[in-house]
C-alpha cells in the first residue's frame, strides 16, 4: 500500500467561525464565555484529523499516533496537530472529520481538511489549492490562481453566513526533509544558513505576501467580517533556526523515514511503508515523517499562534466566541 504524499502542505489553514444560533444555548466552556465555539476547518494533511483515512477507508499504521493517542487516528503525525491544540485551548473537543461516517459529532463544527487532497482528483472539492510537486517557477506562476481559489472559498463561506476567519499562511517548505531530499540540486547558494532551500522558501513567502494582501482586501470588502491573518511561516522558521533552544535534534531530519542523515527521507521507504526506521520516542524531532510536523513541534507552533504576536490584528483565538455580534445573529 502506498499513499505517497505528493504535495507540499496546503498553503493555509482556514478556520471559519460560523455563528449558528442553535449552538449558543449550550453550556459554555471555560475559554468561550458567551458561546459554544463552532469551527469549520479547511486545510490539508497538516490539519486532517482523520478525513483522508475515513474517506478512502485505509489507515496510517503505527507509529503514527504513538506520542499521544497511542494508536493511529488518521492524523499524519505522531500525535496532536496544531488544530487539536487550538481546540484544547477553547476547551472544545477535537473536530470530527467531515467524511467521518462513524458517530461524527459536528456540534462544534467540522473538519474539511483532507490529507493529499490535491493529488486525488476526486477530492478536489475539499482542496483550496496546493503547491504540489511543482518547480519554483511553476509555483510562482500559479500563485494568482491559488489565491483566487482561496478568495472564492472565503466568499462562499461568507455568503453562507461566515463572518470570522482565521487564516494561517504557509510554512517554510524549503525546510521539509522530503523537499530537501527530492530536490537536491547541487546549487550550494540555494541553501541558507540552516540548510533550508532558499528558492522554495522564497516561493512560500511570495505566496504568503499575496495571501496577506487578500486578507486585507477582503477585510474591507466583507461587511461585518473579522479576518485574522497569522504568520505561521515565521513561527516555523524560528523553530528551524533556533531548534536547539526549543530542545529539538536534527531539524532537517524526519524522525520516521529511511536513509539516515542528512534528511532520513527516502520516497521508497517512507514512514507509511514497512522497513522505515523511527527515532526513539524521547527524542524531540521537529519533523515527523518528512512532510508533517511532530506533536512536539505542533505544540510550540500552537502556543505561538495563541500568543497573538504573529497575528494581524492581534486578536485572541477565543475573540470570536466572546463577541456580542456572534450571539445576536
Ligand atoms: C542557485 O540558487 C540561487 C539562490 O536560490 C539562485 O539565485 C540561482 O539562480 C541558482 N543557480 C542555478 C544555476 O540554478
Ligand atoms: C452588519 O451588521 C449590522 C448590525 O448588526 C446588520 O444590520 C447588517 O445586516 C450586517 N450586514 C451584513 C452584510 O452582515
Ligand atoms: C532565533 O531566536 C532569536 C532569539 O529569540 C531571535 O531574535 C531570532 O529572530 C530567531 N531566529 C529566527 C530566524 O526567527
Ligand atoms: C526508489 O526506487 C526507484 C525504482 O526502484 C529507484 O530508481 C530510486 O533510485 C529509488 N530511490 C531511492 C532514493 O532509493
Amino acid at each position: 500500500m502506498r499513499i505517497e504524499e505528493k504535495g507540499f502542505s496546503l498553503p493555509l489553514i482556514l478556520l471559519a467561525f460560523l455563528a449558528l444560533v442553535n449552538y449558543l444555548s449550550f453550556v459554555a466552556p471555560h475559554e468561550c464565555n458567551r458561546n459554544r465555539p463552532v469551527i469549520f476547518n479547511f486545510g490539508d494533511s497538516n490539519s486532517d484529523t482523520g478525513g483522508f483515512v475515513a474517506g478512502v477507508g485505509i489507515e496510517y499504521g503505527y507509529p503514527y499516533g504513538r506520542a499521544f493517542f497511542r494508536r493511529p487516528t488518521g492524523r499524519t503525525s505522531d500525535g496532536r496537530l496544531v488544530i487539536d491544540f487550538l481546540c484544547e485551548y477553547l476547551s472544545t473537543h477535537y473536530l470530527s472529520p467531515y467524511l467521518n461516517s462513524l458517530e461524527p459529532d459536528f456540534t462544534n463544527g467540522a473538519n474539511f481538511a483532507i490529507a493529499g487532497a490535491t493529488t486525488l482528483p476526486k477530492y478536489v472539492p475539499f482542496s483550496l489549492g496546493s503547491f504540489g510537486s511543482l518547480s519554483y517557477a511553476q509555483v510562482i506562476e500559479r500563485i494568482p490562481s491559488f489565491i483566487s481559489e482561496i478568495k472564492d472559498a472565503m466568499w462562499a463561506i461568507y455568503e453562507l453566513g461566515g463572518r470570522n476567519f482565521w487564516v494561517h499562511n504557509t510554512g517554510p517548505l524549503g525546510c521539509l526533509p522530503r523537499e530537501l531530499a527530492l530536490r537536491s540540486n547541487g546549487n550550494a547558494s540555494d541553501y541558507d544558513e540552516y540548510g533550508c532551500m532558499r528558492s522554495l522558501n522564497e516561493g512560500a513567502k511570495a505566496f504568503n505576501a499575496k495571501l496577506e494582501a487578500l486578507s486585507q482586501e477582503l477585510r474591507s470588502q466583507m461587511e461585518n467580517s473579522t479576518i485574522v491573518y497569522v504568520d505561521v511561516y515565521s513561527i516555523k522558521y524560528d523553530l528551524m533556526a533556533n531548534s536547539t533552544y526549543y530542545g529539538f535534534k536534527n531539524p532537517l531530519m524526519a524522525c520516521c523515514g529511511y536513509g539516515g542523515a542528512p534528511y532520513n527521507y527516502n520516497p521508497n521507504r517512507t514512514c507509511l511503508d514497512s522497513g522505515h526506521t523511527v527515532c526513539e520516542e524521547e527524542t524531540r524531532y521537529i519533523n515527523w515523517d518528512g512532510v508533517h510536523y511532530s506533536e512536539a513541534a505542533a505544540a510550540i507552533v500552537a502556543s505561538k499562534i495563541l500568543s497573538t504576536h504573529y497575528s494581524s490584528p492581534h486578536l485572541q483565538f477565543n475573540f470570536f466566541c466572546n463577541t456580542a455580534t456572534f450571539s445576536s445573529s
